[in-house]
């Protein structure tokens, strides 16, 4: 079959820039209105996009309160809310293994499964953000490693909740009595580094068998993590060929694995601002960068380099490496810490450009252009071999989007690039993921009849 694009919406505030929520073409709507999100869903829909995402950050810092939009709402209660308006989008949210139970998290997308009628994937996350852990009990954060070993148990844990149940273990039969076949419902007694769970689940299987595995973190560790368990990848690079060189990275790491590479998906952001003209496209960056708050940039710049202090460098001088931290010893957000100083090597950016640049996308790559050259970007990156699609971040939502789905959907189409309408009813089936083996009943073939 032909290769083609898949396309996600990344749902982020009032759209992906920094202060998109104060612009004219921004929704008014509040970020806690379910209509907001109802309406771009459906617009993702009848784009027939794969789906939609929510990131989720466990904290709020002191400098988003006066300057940014960041009170929204509750990933897994705001996708529950959207299963049922919509009926063929993906919903896609984040959920960190560091900072909840794997019983809760099972139970709760094995529930979302089965509401959307097979329809969620689960973006798998350590939390990077330092602040977090002392809204759960703890004083420091686990560094990266421990955190990536403890997502490890964690999704050891989670897959065996959901295979928990064979696909055939519900009779619901109510003359003779019997709900359940106990011999297709398996207690297995976890013993891990971190957790201890006896199972079985208390809900039966979903639809997909187990929700669509989706992760965004792509350190060294994030990468082998990535190849052993992602069926989707979301990462940032801002040039093409980083882009290249991590996916054949992460084909080769899940192929060396024994796992078919065409079963991970692998979408870098994208997040294109689109004009009539490419100046007229440019100006939408230039009037978001006005107004964005210089002290939101660098609370999240040194947030992301593990709470190192930016605030003494001037804003317009010419930066260098020298002026971060090493990214390799950063245990916050480590890959996107090489992003932004591989970028501080390359251009010498000022302070003040890099924030905007962050302010932008956060160090996803960004363009202005018109419909036909973001259609090219597109296209160059899909051939290339740097990405199997995208995720789609526009700067302003809705305008941004419906410009995306009105303009540059219709060019992809026609170039035979992305699908013309739903040829599947479940995330798994957009995405051309096949269900994964139960590892306790083994293919799940027999249905009872
Ligand atoms: C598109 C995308 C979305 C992400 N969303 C989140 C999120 O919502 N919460 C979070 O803690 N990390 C999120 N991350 C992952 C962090 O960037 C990553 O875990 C962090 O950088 C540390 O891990 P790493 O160094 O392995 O990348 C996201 C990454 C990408 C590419």
């Amino acid at each position: 079959m032909r290769r083609q694009l898949h396309l996600n919406l990344f749902i982020h505030g009032r759209g992906h820039h920094e202060s998109a929520w104060r612009h004219p073409a921004a929704t008014p709507l509040a970020m806690t209105d379910l209509a907001y999100y109802q309406d771009l869903a459906r617009r993702a829909e009848d784009a027939c996009f794969d789906a939609i995402f929510f990131a989720d950050h466990l904290v709020l810092l002191p400098s988003e309160i006066a300057h940014a939009v960041q009170g929204g709402l509750e990933p897994l209660t705001l996708l529950a809310a959207l299963a049922t308006g919509t009926r063929r989008i993906g919903l896609v949210a984040t959920a960190s293994t560091s900072y909840t139970e794997p019983f809760n998290l099972a139970r709760q997308f094995a529930s979302l499964d089965h509401i959307s009628h097979g329809r969620v994937g689960w973006n798998i996350v350590t939390t990077w953000l330092a602040a977090a852990s002392r809204n759960f009990g703890r004083d420091a954060p686990p560094g990266l490693e421990e955190r990536y070993a403890q997502a490890e148990d964690f999704l050891a844990v989670v897959t065996k909740l959901w295979d928990s149940w064979a696909r055939d273990a519900v009779l619901d039969d109510r003359a003779r009595g019997r709900f359940a076949r106990p011999d297709r419902v398996r207690r297995f007694d976890h013993h891990g580094p971190f957790y201890q769970v006896s199972g079985p689940l208390n809900v039966p299987r979903g639809p997909q068998g187990r929700p669509v595995l989706v992760q965004a973190g792509s350190s060294g560790t994030g990468k082998r993590f990535a190849a052993r368990h992602a069926e989707v990848i979301f990462t940032a690079h801002l040039e093409q060929g980083a882009a290249i060189a991590f996916r054949q990275e992460i084909r080769a790491l899940a192929a060396g694995l024994g796992r078919d590479p065409e079963g991970v998906v692998i979408l870098p952001g994208i997040s294109a601002a689109i004009g009539g003209t490419e100046r007229e496209a440019q100006r939408i960056w230039d009037e978001l960068n006005e107004s964005a708050a210089p002290e939101v940039g660098l609370e999240r710049l040194s947030a992301r380099f593990g709470g190192h202090d930016f605030s003494h460098l001037p804003l317009d001088r010419a930066l260098s490496v020298d002026d971060f931290p090493p990214p390799a010893g950063v245990q916050a957000a480590r890959s996107r810490a090489e992003v932004i100083t591989d970028l501080v090597a390359r251009e010498r950016p000022t302070l003040r450009a890099l924030l905007h640049r962050l302010a932008a996308a956060r160090g996803h790559y960004t363009m202005a252009g018109t419909p036909e050259q973001v259609a090219d970007v597109i296209e160059a990156w899909f051939r290339s071999g740097a990405a199997d699609g995208f995720n789609v971040m526009p700067p302003i939502l809705p305008a941004q989007f419906e410009a995306f789905t009105s303009e540059v959907v219709p060019l992809l189409r026609r170039r035979g690039l992305f699908r013309e309408a739903y040829d599947s009813e479940t995330l798994r089936g957009h995405l051309g993921l096949p269900e994964p083996a139960n590892q306790f009943f083994g293919a799940e073939a027999e249905v009872l009849v």
